[in-house]
């Protein structure tokens, strides 16, 4: 409409303007009308009409802000179905030891995605989750952050159901690296501190040394001042991925979740950033999801999902003698 707008009233002043033009020239002809007349009514017609077509734009403003609002005022009349806790939990004197115990889920209209799942990280242990595509393996991870709520059994940290927790401190007590990387339109450096956002510029170099990913950052046009564009963009998803571990690594949290946070680089840099990982992981909970499974073969315990259930676990050695799905997959990776 707004696009028809705008010739049609131009339209219209072409045509008010030759209709005066010959009916006023008509009659100043038949000395009906004074020539002074029509001179102002011809220049007048032009004041009155070229204004109407900014109401074009009027129109189209005001179009845009109201469909804008609409969604706005949807979104804060949407119902937060995750209701707050009101336990506080100390950051620096948390352990970390998670339990969840009998976990149901199923995701909107979907079928069971979750059922039954039983398992102990210790405090400061590493577990590693492996599993086809599609077991379930994030949305445990979306389950133990509240993104979304257990249908039935609880999660808990420290002993405390995390439906107890505050929101905002439990994911203050979690650093994510998410399957899918976030990042923002801002620098390199913005993005790393994104989380931690009282951090020094000390830190944030270490934090990406530890990730592996200063050496390429350095190599950027501006280094840490460089533009990653929307969504991160400018950037390859293994850089992606490094920028996002360091940002994970710099908030410093006492529970470590790495959900195929390495999946996108290649494997030397993932054995790089596996060492320098290591002293990290040994004072904090670790629990990391990958398909590559040279990257959970250290960890204390690991659990093998499939279609939502836990079909095995143990340490990397055991679930090998087991001649089960691990050491299926074992082989193939290695392949034999
Ligand atoms: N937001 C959602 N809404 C509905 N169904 C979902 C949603 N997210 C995931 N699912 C479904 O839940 C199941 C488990 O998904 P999940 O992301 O946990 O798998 P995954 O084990 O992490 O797989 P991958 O190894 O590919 O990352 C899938 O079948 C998926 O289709
Ligand atoms: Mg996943």
């Amino acid at each position: 409409m707004s696009s028809a707008f705008i010739p049609l009233i131009r339209f219209a002043i072409l045509f008010a303007f030759i209709a005066i033009l010959l009916i006023g020239g008509f009659q100043v002809w038949n000395k009906t009308l004074n020539v002074g007349t029509y001179s102002f009514l011809v220049f007048i017609t032009q004041r009155l009409l070229w204004p109407l077509t900014t109401l074009g734009h009027v129109l189209d403003d005001f179009q845009r802000s109201l469909a804008s609002i609409n969604r706005v005022v949807d979104l804060i009349d949407t119902p937060i179905e995750i209701k707050d806790g009101n336990k506080k939990i100390d950051l620096k004197t948390i352990n970390g030891e998670i339990i969840f115990k009998n976990i149901f889920f199923n995701y909107l209209g979907r079928k069971s995605t979750i059922s039954g799942i039983n398992f102990k990280v210790p405090a400061k242990t590493t577990i590693g989750i492996v599993g086809l595509t599609g077991s379930g393996k994030s949305t445990l991870i979306k389950l133990l952050l509240r993104i979304y709520d257990t249908n039935e059994g609880t999660i808990s940290i420290d002993g405390i159901p995390i439906k107890d927790i505050k929101l905002k401190e439990l994911r203050k007590c979690i650093s994510l690296v998410s399957q899918e990387t976030y990042l923002f339109h801002g620098t390199v450096k913005e993005n790393i501190a994104y989380g931690s956002s009282n951090s020094s510029f000390k830190d944030i170099l270490k934090a990406s040394k530890i990730a592996e990913a200063h050496k390429f950052i350095e190599q950027l046009p501006d280094g840490y001042k460089t533009i990653v564009g929307e969504r991160g963009q400018r950037l390859s998803g293994g850089q992606r991925q490094r920028i996002a571990l360091a940002r994970a690594v710099l908030k410093d949290a006492p529970i470590l979740i790495l959900d195929e946070a390495t999946a996108s680089v290649d494997n030397e840099t993932e054995v790089l950033i596996q060492k320098s990982l290591s002293k990290i992981t040994k004072e904090r909970t670790t629990i990391v999801i990958a398909h590559r499974l040279s990257t959970i073969k250290n960890a204390d315990n690991i659990i093998v999902m499939d279609k939502g259930k836990i079909i095995e676990s143990g340490k990397h050695d055991f679930l090998l003698n087991n001649k089960n799905v691990y050491s299926d997959l074992w082989n193939v990776q290695v392949g034999i």
